[in-house]
C-alpha cells in the first residue's frame, strides 16, 4: 500500500486539485500494473453508465467473470455486448434490478446467491436528485438507491461472498460535508437539498464500510469505501450541470475515476480493511469534527436501515 507522500498530503488539502484530473495525474506515476484475475466472479451495480460501466469493462479485460447489474434491460444488454466485443471476454452476464426498490434488491440477491460464489461485490449504483421523491415502497429515493439497497444486497449475499473476498462501496468526497442523522434517514425534516441528502447517504456508506470491515475480519473479507474524484460521467453532467461546466476540462475521465475501484477489486497489494480510498491511497474520513458521529449513532444507523429494509 502506498503511503501518503508530502505532495499527496498537500494535494489532499486542495480539493480542486485532489479531486480533479490534476490529482490523478500527479499520483498515477506510483501505480503498479493490475494483475490478471481470470475467472473471479465480480458483481458491479450501476454497470450501465459512467464509472460502473468502465469498471466492469476493465475488470472483464483483466479476465474476471463480471455480473452487470442494471435496471434497464436494453442498456444492460448493450453494455454486456460492448464489453464482450472490446475485451473478448465472454463471461459477462446481466442481472436486472431497480435498486431503489427493496423487493427487487432482495430478488437480485436471491438470484446472485443461487449462482457461483462471489469474489467481489462493487456497490456502485447511485443517484443525486433535486427534489425529495418517494419510491412506490414509500422510501426516499436517494436513501433507497445509495444506501439502503447496498445494505440489503450486501447483508443478503454476505454468506455467498468467498472468504478472502472483497466488498467495495463507491462513496463520494461529498460525504465530507455531512454527519449521519440516523433519526431522519428519510430526510423528512427541514428543507430537502439533493446534495446534502446525497452526501449523507455517502457518509452512511463509509460508516457501513467500517462496521462490516470489523464484523467480517474473521472471514478475511476486505471491505473498502472509495471516492472516484470528480469524473466526467452522465451522472455528473445530468445531476450537476453547472458544476460540470465549471470544472469542465479538469474533470477526471471515467477511467481515472474508476481506477481505484478496479484496483481495490483486483490488486494483490496489501489493502487494509475498512478504509476510505482515493487514488489507491487511504484518506481521512472526516475533515472536521462536526461530521463525526457518536458510537450510538452508528448503532442507530444500522437499526434504522434494518427497520426500513424489514430484514
Ligand atoms: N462521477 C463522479 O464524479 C462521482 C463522484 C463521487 C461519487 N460518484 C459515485 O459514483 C457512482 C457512479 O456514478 P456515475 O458518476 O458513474 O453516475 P451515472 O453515470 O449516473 O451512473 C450511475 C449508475 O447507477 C445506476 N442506477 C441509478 N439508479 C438506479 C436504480 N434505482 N437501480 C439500479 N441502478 C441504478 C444507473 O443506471 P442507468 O444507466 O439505468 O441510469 C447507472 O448505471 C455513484 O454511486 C456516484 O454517487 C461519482
Amino acid at each position: 500500500m502506498k503511503q501518503n507522500s508530502r505532495l499527496d498530503q498537500i494535494l489532499d488539502r486542495t480539493l480542486l486539485f485532489s479531486f480533479t484530473s490534476v490529482g490523478y495525474g500527479l499520483r498515477k506515476g506510483n501505480f503498479k500494473p493490475l494483475p490478471r484475475i481470470e475467472g473471479r466472479r465480480i458483481v458491479v451495480t450501476g454497470a450501465t453508465s459512467g464509472l460502473g460501466l468502465v469498471a466492469a469493462r476493465e475488470l472483464a479485460d483483466l479476465g474476471a467473470a463480471v455480473v452487470l447489474v442494471g435496471r434497464n434491460q436494453v442498456k444492460a444488454e448493450e453494455a454486456a455486448r460492448q464489453i464482450q466485443r472490446i475485451t473478448g471476454n465472454e463471461a459477462i452476464s446481466v442481472e436486472l434490478a431497480d435498486l431503489s426498490l427493496m423487493a427487487e434488491t432482495r430478488a437480485l440477491a436471491d438470484r446472485l446467491t443461487a449462482g457461483p460464489p462471489i469474489d467481489a461485490l462493487i456497490n456502485n449504483a447511485g443517484v443525486l436528485v433535486a427534489a425529495r421523491t418517494e419510491t412506490s415502497e414509500g422510501l426516499e429515493l436517494t436513501l433507497a438507491t445509495n444506501l439502503l439497497s447496498h445494505y440489503v444486497l450486501t447483508e443478503t449475499v454476505l454468506p455467498h461472498i468467498k472468504d478472502g473476498g472483497r466488498i467495495i462501496n463507491v462513496s463520494s468526497g461529498g460525504m465530507y460535508s455531512q454527519r449521519i442523522r440516523p433519526a431522519d434517514l428519510q430526510f423528512k425534516t427541514g428543507e430537502y437539498t439533493g446534495t446534502a441528502a446525497y452526501a449523507r447517504t455517502k457518509r452512511g456508506q463509509v460508516i457501513l464500510t467500517e462496521i462490516w470491515a470489523e464484523s467480517l475480519a474473521d472471514r478475511g473479507i476486505t471491505v473498502s469505501a472509495m471516492h472516484p474524484g470528480w469524473s466526467d460521467t452522465p451522472g455528473v453532467s445530468d445531476s450537476l450541470p453547472t458544476f460540470s461546466k465549471l470544472i469542465g476540462p479538469l474533470l477526471r475521465s471515467p477511467e481515472e475515476g474508476a481506477d481505484t475501484m478496479v484496483w481495490l477489486a483486483s490488486t494483490e497489494e496489501e489493502v487494509p480493511s475498512g478504509k476510505f480510498w482515493l487514488d489507491r491511497t487511504p484518506r481521512p474520513t472526516h475533515m472536521t469534527d462536526k461530521t463525526k458521529e457518536r458510537p450510538e449513532d452508528r448503532v442507530a444507523l444500522v437499526e434504522g436501515l434494518r427497520r426500513l429494509a424489514e430484514l
